[in-house]
């Protein structure tokens, strides 16, 4: 496995990824998400709880222009082995269950079928919180499986894989400051 920088294109085994959604973009987009959780929330200290590795980006920008006291809670969620789909299992590793009458803010960075989610809400609901919403970066409308309320989305995009700003391809490219979309 190789990943070459050419100029503008990053090629990893083979595949080459083009330039999609600016830094800048991306983050003037999830200061408006920020603003948006921050009138919701007023007076109130949610949780946000970030899924692990893919939102660290995300979560990290997020948080950050959110003024009032937050609490930040992770949780570890493999759905890809390797490659460019879905396994359609999802394995989850919660650190903390202490979730009982808080208010939640899940912080994903992206959904595809949506049954990482739907795996997530399911069992978040067992611990009987307050409120839990979804604050998700990118969005492949086209192919969500399920119906899920989206409250806070930063940007839909299409059903192509995208790397960069946190978003591998076989744990290649989360550091890339900007959205790569492979060609096909
Ligand atoms: P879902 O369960 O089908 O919604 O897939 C969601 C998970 O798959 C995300 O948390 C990512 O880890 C991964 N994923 C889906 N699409 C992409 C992509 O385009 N690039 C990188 N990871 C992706």
């Amino acid at each position: 496995m190789t990943a070459v920088f050419e100029k503008e294109l990053v090629n990893i085994d083979g595949k080459v990824f083009f330039p999609y959604l600016s830094n800048n973009v991306i983050r003037k987009r999830i200061r408006e998400l920020a603003s948006e959780i921050e009138r919701d929330y007023k007076g109130k200290n949610p949780v946000f709880l970030v899924v692990l590795k893919g939102a660290i980006f995300f979560a990290s920008e997020l948080m950050q222009n959110v003024s009032q006291p937050i609490f930040v809670e992770i949780l570890k969620a493999e759905s890809y082995g390797n490659r460019l789909e879905s396994s359609g299992k999802v394995n989850l590793f919660l650190t903390n269950r202490n979730f009982g009458g808080k208010d939640i803010v899940v912080v994903e960075d992206i959904i595809d079928t949506g049954l990482t989610i739907k795996t997530i809400m399911d069992e978040l609901a067992k611990f009987e919180p307050s409120s839990v919403e979804l604050a998700v970066l990118l969005l492949k409308k086209e192919k969500l499986k399920f119906n899920l309320s989206i409250k806070y989305c930063g940007f839909e995009i299409p059903d192509k894989f995208v790397i960069g700003f946190g978003l591998d391809f076989a744990e290649y490219g989360r550091n890339l400051k900007d959205i790569y979309i492979l060609k096909e």
